[in-house]
């Protein structure tokens, strides 16, 4: 059974045929209106559970959006309405959902929740988001910058900010799709050492760099994201900002990576903290790109879930 439950768990070969897959069914959409359902439409027949235990724009419309296409069902759920959220067990969920269900997607806190849906579940099991990893978003990444400037191996790419979990996400890509990357942030947000050494033991080069200027030197990707997030407490968000302000992406800081470097951002975002309107809006930015393809990204991997 194929789980999609992190980038580094997913063989390199498979997660390319992913990202061709997701490509082939953009092309395929060719302007056809949102709702109208694929040409194509292997879903059909299938029902699946998206659950979420926090909040979600992007995550929720996209898979939603994606199954229809694809001629399947969903049910939205939120954990805190479901038995879940009230005491019944993981496994008891995962083991119920399977009677109904051909799919789950989970967006939860704990990646030892996602862990357990999986262990316990008879059908795939997406991670929707944890707190540790964010790896639909990734592949929608991978997916956006290669339409733009081809292929990512090789290339530099650049986080600036926390070492959070869609961090640490980028750093299981690099190692499976081969591109540099460089985390510049204070060091008390430093990711965890492990999600680098593991890139590093696929032989990419993977560095911090304090200084944010000579980090993006060179940069073929920036990237940066909230400054607090969803499981941080809102107390630490003085501090926090305290910490990231020097760690802005500004034009001062676009202008200092390669000309034609692209910015990225998972959204939601708070302008003007993390990244100034003019790069959100300005010439360099897929911001947007990236939102659109995490729904033929994730379709794709659905796909690959399923083996359909
Ligand atoms: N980027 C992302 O996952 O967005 P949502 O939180 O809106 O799903």
């Amino acid at each position: 059974m194929n789980h999609f439950l992190d980038i580094n768990r997913t063989d390199a070969a498979e997660l390319r045929q992913i990202i061709e897959g997701a490509r082939a069914m953009k092309d395929a959409r060719n302007g056809r209106p949102r709702g109208m359902t694929d040409d194509e439409t292997p879903l059909a027949g299938h029902m699946v559970a998206l659950i979420f235990e926090k909040p979600s724009t992007r995550t929720r419309v996209s898979f939603d959006v994606g199954v229809r296409q694809m001629g399947g069902q969903t049910m939205v759920l939120s954990g805190a309405d479901m038995q879940l959220g009230h005491g019944e067990t993981i496994a008891d969920t995962a083991r119920v959902l399977s009677r109904y269900v051909d799919l789950i997607m989970i967006r939860t806190f704990e990646e030892q929740t996602l862990i357990e849906m999986a262990e316990h579940a008879d059908v795939p099991v997406i991670n929707g988001l944890t707190n540790r990893t964010h790896p639909c978003q990734i592949m929608a990444d991978i997916m956006t910058f290669e339409e733009h400037r081809g292929p990512i191996a090789g290339r530099k790419v650049v986080w600036s900010g926390d070492g959070n979990n869609v961090f640490n996400s980028f750093a299981h890509a690099a190692g499976q799709f081969g591109f540099d990357l460089t985390f510049t942030g204070p060091e008390p947000l430093d990711p965890e050492r492990g999600f680098l050494e593991e890139a590093r033991a696929k032989g990419v080069n993977v560095t911090i760099e304090r200084d944010p200027h000579k980090a993006v030197e060179g940069a073929d990707l920036v990237v940066t994201d909230t400054w607090v997030s969803m499981h941080d407490p809102v107390s630490a968000r003085e501090r926090r900002h305290n910490q990231l302000r020097g760690y802005q992406v500004n034009e001062d800081l676009m202008a200092r990576a390669k000309p034609d470097a692209l910015f990225m951002h998972c959204l939601p975002a708070h302008r003007d903290d993390e990244a100034t309107s003019a790069v959100m809006d300005g010439p360099h930015s897929v911001i947007f790109d990236e939102a659109e393809n995490r729904l033929h990204a994730q379709k794709a991997i659905m796909r690959w879930c399923l083996g359909v």
